[in-house]
C-alpha cells in the first residue's frame, strides 16, 4: 500500500508549506498530496482553503491577492512559531523542490466556475515542465475533471468521491478514464473497494493517521492513504 504524505508531512510542518514538502522528502515520501486555488494575478497557487483566516489569520478570499502577496505571508505561525514567516507557495515553487523525488497528486479544490481557467493553467504547466506523468489530478468538482481530461486525454485522474453516489461516481470515472477513486476512511469498505478493482480503477483514502487503522484498510485491499505521518510507512 502506498503512503501519500497528505498536504505534505502536515503533523510535522504546516500544511501546504515548502517546509511540510521538505519534511515529506526527507522522509522518503514517494508520493505527496496538495491543494490548489487561483491568485489574484493567474497563479497557481498551493492551499487548502479558499480563505487566509486559518493559515494566515488575514481577511478576504485567496484570489483577492497576487502570488508575491501570498508568497509573504506568514502561513506558519499557526502551527508553530519556529515556523513563521513560512509563505504560500506558488505550484511551480513546489514542482521546483521535489523535481523527480516525489509523485505528486495536484487537488483542484474549485474548478474554472470559482477560478477562472484553472484546469488550462494547470495543463500548461504541467505540459511545460513535462510532468504529466508523475502528477496525479484530483477534484471534488468533477466538472472541473471532464475539463481537464477534455485538454489531456492523457492525464492521471482520481476522482474524489464526495458527496456523488458510488454508481454515479463509477459513470463518470469510465468516461473520464479515471486512475482512481478517492474518498474519505468513512466511506470506504471492502465492497467498494472490490468493485472499483473490478472495475479498473484503483482506491485511495484520506485521511489515515493512525497505524492501525492503516493496517485495515491494508487488509481489504486499498492501494494507497493519504496521512499527515508519511513516516508511518516505516512501521508497517
Ligand atoms: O485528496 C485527499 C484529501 O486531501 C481530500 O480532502 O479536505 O484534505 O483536501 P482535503
Ligand atoms: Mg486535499
Amino acid at each position: 500500500m502506498e503512503f501519500i504524505a497528505h498536504r505534505g508531512a502536515s503533523a510535522h510542518a504546516p500544511e501546504n508549506t515548502l517546509a511540510s514538502f521538505k519534511k515529506a522528502l526527507q522522509m522518503k515520501a514517494r508520493s505527496i498530496e496538495l491543494d490548489i486555488a487561483e491568485s489574484r494575478d493567474g497563479r497557481l497557487v498551493v492551499i487548502h482553503d479558499d480563505n487566509l483566516k486559518r493559515v494566515a489569520g488575514l481577511p478576504g478570499r485567496v484570489e483577492t491577492y497576487t502570488a508575491a502577496q501570498l508568497k509573504k505571508m506568514d502561513a506558519g505561525s499557526w502551527f508553530s512559531e519556529r515556523y513563521s514567516g513560512e509563505g504560500i507557495p506558488t505550484l511551480e515553487d513546489v514542482f521546483e523542490l521535489v523535481g523527480k523525488k516525489a509523485e505528486i497528486n495536484v487537488e483542484m479544490k474549485g474548478g474554472c466556475r470559482i477560478y477562472p481557467k484553472i484546469e488550462e493553467k494547470l495543463y500548461r504547466l504541467l505540459k511545460r515542465r513535462a510532468l504529466k506523468s508523475q502528477v496525479l489530478i484530483s477534484s471534488f468538482d468533477h466538472e472541473a475533471l471532464f475539463h481537464f481530461r477534455a485538454l489531456d486525454s492523457r492525464a492521471r485522474i482520481g476522482y474524489l468521491l464526495g458527496r456523488t453516489s458510488l454508481s454515479r461516481a463509477f459513470e463518470e470515472m469510465a468516461d473520464l478514464k479515471a486512475e482512481s477513486l478517492n474518498l474519505s476512511a468513512s466511506q470506504v469498505s471492502a465492497q467498494i473497494v472490490s468493485q472499483a478493482h473490478r472495475k479498473g480503477f484503483k482506491v485511495l483514502v484520506y485521511t489515515v493517521n493512525k497505524i492501525e487503522e492503516a493496517r485495515r484498510l491494508d487488509k481489504i485491499g486499498v492501494d494507497g492513504i493519504f496521512s499527515n505521518f508519511p513516516e508511518m510507512k516505516n512501521d508497517f
